[in-house]
């Protein structure tokens, strides 16, 4: 029997089909390349993304804006977002739905569901949103409980086998007539060079670049929607697919066309409270103090400052030189990894510490992990140690600072009103007002911890 495509076609894991074998897989999957990284390890990753998260938006909102028209929500219905991430569309569903509907998210990482759910009270929707902790592969629902059900870039996230499995929770919880939207990075035809250049990197970093090109619309058909209505998007080189599809009036069946091995699913999801009683994982809520303390970054400038910590990951700290260090930190209740970039104020060489501002003084999220003892790690160029801390009494502190204003004096105007920004009052320079401004900050000196 004449070889048909290849099904995994690279690397150790390839596996070659004969044609009946490809017809009984589908078109849905031909050239697919696999997911390897284990869910352990999806998690892991994309915990540690939770921060950042917002960083790949400008990359996908615009597909996803499509997918969404094309999904046409109305007000009243029920929407269900799986792999919701950091809930940029939850928000825009909650619009959609308005105060009648409801919009539920669902995401492996609890990183995620929290960086959702601060979103979804920013933007005053909390009322009518509910978060959950959970797989795809066993979504903690019931049958026919939503009127649509939205996946963006989160399909390509599942092996080949998984993705049957993922469509048929979709058909199972929504009601008949229901529709599903999904947009994810597509592999039809023609297929280019930078699609190619892309899955060779996700074989060679697949805990990285862990989603792949698929081809959704094909999927979607197979796994039994019907009406299917799809439209390609330009994205950086690749292409997206959006594509809209209705679960019909039949009865449900789990054993249709596409419908593969079922998976080994996660331990029993678990189900997070209402948004409403999520905490914000990275800053306290303001204490008494009598200086009102700016809110954090949001949008571009907290995705640049992000920026960091993938050169960190990707073992190019060095190209940072001692500039910015990167804080290895654990939620004090959320018990997550948490990392924080912070600019070096000073580094004495001697005693190799480095010192950092606390930026948004007493509510610097990072701070109160490390007064609570739960700061693990300092990366600060080639080096990493787990780190002794203290914070710097004003004298030290007021001299330490009035020296990184002198060796940064040519970017003087930027420091001050990036310091005003911060204290929220306007700081001249003057050694009075920088008084009053490592006061509020706080300067915090890491080094390395002696054994005991
Ligand atoms: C690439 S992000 C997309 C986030 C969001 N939908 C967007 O468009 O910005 C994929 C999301 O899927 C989540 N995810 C990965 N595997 C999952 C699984 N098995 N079940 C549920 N969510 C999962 C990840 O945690 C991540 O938040």
């Amino acid at each position: 029997m004449r070889p048909l495509d290849v099904w995994q076609p690279q690397g150790e894991r390839d596996v070659e089909r004969t044609e009946a074998e490809g017809a009984a897989i589908g078109d849905w999957a031909r050239g697919l390349h696999p997911v390897t990284r284990s869910r352990a390890q999806a998690r892991t990753a994309y915990d540690r993304a939770s921060r950042w998260s917002r960083a790949e938006e400008p990359f996908e909102r615009r597909a996803r804006g499509v997918a969404l028209d094309l999904l046409g929500i109305r007000p009243g219905e029920r929407v269900l977002e799986i792999g919701c991430g950091a809930g940029g569309a939850l928000v825009a569903v909650g619009r959609a739905v308005g105060p009648a509907g409801r919009v539920v998210g669902l995401d492996l990482s609890p990183g995620m569901i929290q960086e959702a759910g601060v979103r979804l009270r920013r933007a005053g929707l909390a009322d009518r949103a509910e978060l959950l902790v959970g797989d795809a592969c066993s979504i903690p629902c019931a049958d026919a409980s939503f009127d649509s059900v939205f996946l963006s870039f989160t399909l390509e996230l599942f092996d080949t086998p998984e993705i049957p499995a993922v469509l048929g929770e979709c058909r199972r919880i929504l009601r008949p007539g229901g529709r599903i939207g999904v947009v994810s990075l597509s592999r039809s035809a023609p297929v280019r060079w930078p699609t190619h250049l892309y899955e060779w990197l996700h074989d060679r970093f697949p805990a990285t670049l862990d989603c792949r090109p698929i081809h959704p619309r094909l999927a979607v058909e197979a796994a039994g929607f019907e009406q299917a209505h799809a439209t390609t998007i330009p994205l950086w080189g690749l292409r997206a697919e959006a594509v809209v599809a209705v679960r019909g009036a039949a009865a449900e069946s789990r054993g249709g066309a596409a419908a593969g091995p079922r998976v080994a699913l996660e331990p029993a999801p678990r189900p997070l409270a209402p948004v409403v009683t999520t905490p914000d994982p990275g800053v306290t809520p303001p204490d008494a103090a009598p200086v009102p303390q700016p809110r954090p970054p949001g949008g571009l400038p907290r995705a640049l400052l992000g920026l960091p910590v993938h050169l960190y990951h990707a073992r190019l700290g060095f190209l940072l030189g001692r500039r910015f260090l990167l804080l290895v930190h654990t939620g004090r209740r959320t018990g997550i990894q948490r990392e924080s970039v912070l600019e070096v104020i000073r580094y004495d060489p001697v005693t190799r510490e480095v010192v950092v501002a606390a930026g948004w003084g007493r509510r610097t999220g990072w701070l109160h992990n490390v007064e609570a003892g739960l700061a693990r790690e300092v990366w600060l160029g080639r080096e990493r140690f787990v780190p002794a801390w203290r914070v710097l009494g004003a004298d030290e502190a007021e001299r330490l600072f009035a020296d990184y204003e002198r060796r940064n004096r040519f970017m003087g105007p930027i420091v001050r009103a990036v310091v005003s920004r911060l204290v929220g009052w306007h700081y001249d320079g003057t050694s009075a007002a920088r008084r009053r401004v490592v006061e509020q900050l706080s300067l915090v000196g890491f080094r390395p911890r002696t054994p005991s």
